[in-house]
């Protein structure tokens, strides 16, 4: 532990250089002045938090020493503690769950601030785990359904008899796309490898799954399906990408939330007039765009489905509390690129 500590002082868990994981010193806890809320910024007492791939990736691109350790974490459950003057959508003691911004410091942390309009309530019925395991893989598969893809959230007769293929069923995010895209009405073929992943896949929601490990086009066709209506990529673009021009059908869309360390070509695409989009879950909040708010629009009906068990939280780990310890582990597990569902770190079990 760094520094001395101060009554107005927060404790965090941050990164100086990259370390393996193995490594004790990967991660270092520090204290630091706990921050005022100003403008739209609320002040969050972290209950739970949990890791996602965004961690790993960026405490792996922290290759030159930093003098202030940066605080990851993109997924928290937490209690309001005080409120900035422009503040409209909270109240001190209210529960909520977030993502958070790309650019300011993370959940690892005692406190945070982050702008309430990408913060929703929190359910009410749901464990502190089960609920930090949610916000961001949510917000992506949402708008990378809902928006990106144009899929009507609540319009059966419109998604009837149309299909979506579901690259990485199993994940943090396609255990929550998988539940949404039966919910909105499609047909899920989700992809899955080994005997656990694929009766969570099909647990969740899937109504035939495939082995992202063989040959995905041959495995669709197999199931008497020669095109998909539409394709949710959430493993790896480029390893995938001719699978996906076989397989979207004519006037298709595919949505991408993975990066891309080739170029695709996207002229593959011309003849069938297919459509192309990214997703980035961050966008909204890095660009302060005008329909930032529609986060925490899209939480607060997260929270409702979720309490009103129409969707499942995808906790499948739970390691408590919140230290530089169990962030290890949790990193371990995530780097291990076999989770299923998610890790959650908590402060508090009820
Ligand atoms: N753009 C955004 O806003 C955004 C948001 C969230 C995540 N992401 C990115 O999206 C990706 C997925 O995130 P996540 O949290 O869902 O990941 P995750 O939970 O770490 O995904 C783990 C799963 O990946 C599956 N998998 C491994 N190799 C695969 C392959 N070759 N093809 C298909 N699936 C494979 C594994 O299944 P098996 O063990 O059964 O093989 C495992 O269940 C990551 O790259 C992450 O950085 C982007």
């Amino acid at each position: 532990m760094k520094g001395s500590f101060k009554m107005t002082d927060m404790r965090a868990i941050g990164v100086t250089r990259y370390r393996p994981i193995e490594d004790p010193e990967s991660f270092t806890t520090f204290f630091e002045p706990k921050s005022t809320p100003t403008n739209h910024d609320l002040l969050v007492k972290i209950i739970a938090t949990s890791v996602n791939p965004v961690d790993t990736g960026v405490r792996q691109g922290i290759q030159t020493p930093l003098k202030q350790p940066k605080v990851l974490g993109w997924d928290a459950y937490g209690t309001v503690e005080a409120t900035g003057e422009a503040v409209s959508l909270f109240q001190p003691g209210d529960r909520v769950m977030y993502a958070g911004s790309f650019i300011r410091p993370g959940t690892d942390s005692e406190y945070q601030l982050v702008d309430e309009r990408i913060v929703g309530h929190a359910p009410k019925h749901l464990k502190p785990a089960e609920i930090a395991a949610m916000p961001l893989t949510s917000l992506t598969a949402w708008e990378a359904l809902f928006e990106q893809l144009h899929i009507p959230v609540d319009n059966a007769a419109e998604t009837h008899g149309k299909t979506i293929l579901i690259i990485n069923g199993a994940g943090g995010v396609g255990s929550v796309a998988t539940q949404l895209a039966r919910m909105a009405g499609l047909k899920v073929i989700a992809t899955a490898s080994r005997p656990e992943t694929i009766a969570w896949t099909k647990a969740h929601g899937a109504n035939e799954v495939v082995n992202h490990r063989q040959d995905l086009v041959q495995q669709v066709r197999d199931l008497g399906v020669t095109f998909v209506d539409y394709i949710l990529e959430l493993s790896d673009l480029n390893q995938h990408w001719h699978e996906i021009t076989e397989l979207i059908a004519p006037s298709g869309h595919i949505v991408s939330i993975t990066g891309s360390d080739q170029p695709i070509d996207l002229r593959a695409l011309k003849q069938k007039r297919a459509t192309f989009a990214w997703e980035w879950m961050y966008t909204k909040s890095y660009y302060q765009t005008a329909d930032m708010i529609s986060q925490h629009k899209i939480l607060e009906q997260v929270s409702q489905l979720l309490d009103s068990g129409q969707l499942r939280s995808t906790l499948t780990k739970t390691l408590f509390p919140i230290n530089a310890d169990n962030l290890r582990a949790a990193h371990r597990l995530v780097e291990s690129h076999h989770m299923m569902g998610k890790v959650v770190i908590t402060n508090e079990h009820e």
